[in-house]
Formats: C-alpha cells, structure tokens, sequence
C-alpha cells in the first residue's frame, strides 16, 4: 500500500525533473563561489540573493515567504512565460514565474540600500542591473516551488540560461544560519560566497569607473573574514571610504524631507562639495553647500514624496560624485495583512501626507458588503490609544487606483494628517475599537 503511494508521486513528480534537470541546483554557499552571477561590483545579485533569503522560512523544505509576490512586493513582477529557460508551468492559472531585481523600476524602491547601492554609484554601468532572482509559486498555495538565480544577457530582456542555478532549501536555510544576530552578516556571506571585494574601484572623486573595470594598484584592499567583520574600522583605504558613503531621504516631523549624510571622504571635502535634493524626473530641488562637515542632517522645505533622491555635487554644481538611493514612499514597509481576509494595509506619503493602500484580492467580490462597516484609522504616534486617531476614512470609501495588479485591485486614501516618524494606520472591522484586523509598522525616524 505504502510502497504503491511512494511509486504514484514518483511518477507524479518525473516530468518536472525531467524539465528541470538543465538547471543545476546549488546546494551550500561553497557551491556559489565559482559561478559568475553577481560576484563583482557593481553587480547586485549576491545582495539581493542575501536579502530575498532573510525574508523566506525554510521548515524542511517548504519554502514560505514573508512577502507575496503577486502583490509585487520588493518589485516581483510576473512573466508569463518560462523564456525557454525554466521548466513549463503545470498549471498557468494559479502558478506563475516572478523576477526581482530590476532596480530601475519605482516598485523596486524599497529594497534595502545594501542591495541598491551599487546601482546608485554606477550610473551608465552595464552590469549594475543585470542580476534577478526569480521564484515560482506554487498552485493554490501561499508556499513557494523553486528560486532561482539568473542574468540578463546584455542589451536584451532575456535570461541567460547557462547562468541559470536553482537555489536548494538548504542554500537558503544556509545563508540565514550564517547570517542571523550579525551585524555583518552581508559582508560575512559575501566573503563566504566569494564576492570580488577588489571589484569595487574608484576614481579620486569617488566616480566608479565604467564596466570594462581595471584594478588600480593603489588602494587596493583585500577582505578576509576577519577583516570583513572589522569593516567598519577599515577606514583608511580609498576605495572604501568612497563605498562607505551614506545619503539618505527620511522624514521630518511634518512630513518634509530630511536629508542625511555620513562617511563623506576627506578628499571630497577638500575640494567643496554640495548637497542636492533631486526628485523623481530628476529635477534639481536645492542645493547646500556642506562646508566640512562629514556627516550630519538637514531639514528642508520639500514635502516627502516617491523618488526623492539625495546627491553629492561638485562645488559648482556640474558634476554628480554620488547618488543615494531613490525614497520609498512606503517606507521600505511591504504591506500588511488584514488578518482573516485576503487583503492588506499599507501607510505610504505623498506631498508629505500621511496616506493608505488597502490590496483587496480580486476574488474578494464581496469586501463591500464584508468590510462595509471598516475603517482606517491614521494615528500620529504608534503609542496612540485608538480612540486618538488623527483622522480616519471608511474602507469603502476608498478611491481605486490604476488596475494593473493581476491578482488586486489598490484603493488609495489621502488624509489629511502629516506624515512623521512613528506615524501609523490601523483597520478595523467595525465601529468600534475591539475588532483591529491590521496595524502598520511605525513610520521610521
Ligand atoms: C526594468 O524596469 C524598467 C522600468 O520599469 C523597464 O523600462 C525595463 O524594461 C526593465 N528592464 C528589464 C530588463 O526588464
Ligand atoms: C585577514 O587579513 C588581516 C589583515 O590583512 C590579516 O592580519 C589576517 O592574518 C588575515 N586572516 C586570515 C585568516 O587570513
């Protein structure tokens, strides 16, 4: 009896591993050394690997992520088809194929800076955004089926398939062992995987080089695991300082733009540089000079909103040194579920307002008539009791956005509290304050 069930899946299964049998599996951080996917700078793929790992439970071998793919978060976005590359769908109406990665897209803001940063050093570079990872979704099920490594071959949208590895359970299982309770955990993996730390060159004014990168004899700098978990301390290498770089958007108290910057090379400050606020068409809101100072904030008049970008400018203005990363207006905050429904809450800004996305899933025709008596509550500080919202509006009353998401449809609301850290939007079922089904993670400071 036992033994006709064990032969029933294995029958089952052969057709998927006869597909899949051209892509190999990486099964441990050993295997990732002698590939060639994202091991030099500007190249993100090892982040993002590290990243995508830190959001996914491994429980044997069930693959179950913190994050919904379908509701792109961190930028996932379908394919619809294999590309000739991965193994056929068995069933297209509730499996599907989705890509991360793409970092010049605006649904992929969010991804942590560690993953972008190499992206925002190397403007015009080739290889800085050519890494993705790509997962397949299980049929009717929440869990994932397989990840995968991948490339894109230049100058096209299509994978490279010799440059195409699935990534075991165990790998991912793996890379969060190595990295949990560190600090440097990224620098530790990376080490591990066999990132090439001498990759990553620049000029005397912190420009990095183009694609085709020579390794400069001076300044070279060698990175063991030792130093790797001394990084912090290695300051004195050129090449590292222009790395270590901090520019950052955050918010002010009344939903304005912050501007942050840290580890600004003494190279840089001899010759004057300037602080500019950029937005997402890449127009040029302000610029200050820094006089000396390495790091520090400041507080501008331009409200927070999606793209916002902080830049290092030569002292007159005509050169870009270093860019940061380009403002989430959520925050870097995926959504958050409305327990019992297949639906979600976000805050996100614009114009400095504090605002809400309700993700409601298109097979939830019913959440008028549900939700008709739910509300969303904005709160000033997370600590709030709920009966001391700032503001509130009705789910229903919601105004739908652009219908583009295959498995939601987003409804938006716009309050009229502004946005500030510790900032926070609750869903409740019903008129009273018992029923909270969703509270957002506090705005950042
Ligand atoms: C990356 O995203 C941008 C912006 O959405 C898009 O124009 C571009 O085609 C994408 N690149 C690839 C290779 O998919
Ligand atoms: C790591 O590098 C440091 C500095 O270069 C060196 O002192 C140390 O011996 C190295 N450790 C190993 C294990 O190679």
């Amino acid at each position: 009896m036992e033994r006709k069930a064990l032969l029933c899946i294995f029958f089952l299964l052969l057709p998927l591993a006869l597909v899949s049998a051209g892509i190999p599996v990486l099964n441990s951080i050993n295997d990732l050394r002698n590939i060639e996917f994202g091991h030099r700078f500007p190249r993100h793929g090892l982040m993002l690997l590290h990243f995508i790992s830190g959001c996914l439970d491994v429980d044997n071998d069930a693959l179950i992520p913190t994050f919904s793919p379908e509701r792109r978060d961190w930028g996932f976005h379908e394919f619809y088809s294999n590309k000739g590359v991965f193994p056929p769908l068995q069933d297209k109406n509730t499996q599907g194929y989705y890509a991360v990665g793409n970092i010049s897209t605006p649904t992929a803001y969010p991804l942590y800076p560690y993953v972008t940063h190499d992206y925002y050093l190397t403007p015009g570079n080739l290889e800085r955004n050519m890494d993705r990872l790509v997962v397949r979704t299980c049929p009717n099920s929440p869990l994932l089926e397989a990840v995968y490594i991948t490339q894109q071959n230049q100058g096209s949208s299509e994978y490279d398939a010799s440059n195409t590895y699935q990534i075991s359970p165990a790998l991912l299982r793996e890379i969060r062992t190595l990295s949990q309770n560190r600090v440097d955990s990224v620098d530790v993996f990376l080490y591990a995987a066999g990132y090439n730390v001498d990759s990553r060159t620049f000029t005397w004014n912190c420009y990095a080089p183009d694609s085709t990168y020579t390794v400069e004899d001076a300044g070279r700098m060698t990175l063991n695991e030792s130093t790797a978990i001394m990084k912090g301390a290695v300051v004195n290498d050129h090449h590292t300082e222009c790395y270590a770089v901090v520019l950052q958007v955050k918010s002010t108290e009344s939903g304005y733009a912050r501007l942050g910057w840290a580890n600004i090379p003494d190279s840089l400050l001899d010759v004057g540089v300037m602080l500019a606020l950029f937005n997402n068409d890449g127009k040029n809101l302000l610029s200050r000079s820094l006089d000396k100072r390495s790091y520090g904030t400041y507080d501008s008049n331009q409200y927070l909103n999606r793209g916002l970008q902080v830049k290092l400018l030569s002292k007159d203005g005509s050169n870009i040194f270093i860019s940061g990363p380009q403002y989430d207006d959520a925050d870097r905050k995926i959504p958050v579920g409305i327990e019992g429904y297949d639906a979600s809450l976000q805050l996100y800004t614009k114009d400095g307002y504090a605002c809400a996305r309700l993700f409601i899933s298109k097979t939830f025709t019913d959440w008028k008539t549900d939700l008709r008596n739910s509300w969303v509550g904005f709160y000033s500080n997370h600590n709030d009791a709920s009966n001391s919202y700032s503001t509130y509006q009705n789910a229903v009353k919601f105004t739908k956005q652009d219908d583009t998401n295959i498995k939601y449809v987003i409804y938006s609301y716009v309050s009229s509290l502004s946005i500030q850290p510790g900032a926070q939007a609750r869903f409740f079922l019903t008129k009273t304050y018992n029923n909270i089904l969703a509270k957002t993670k506090p705005w950042e400071r």
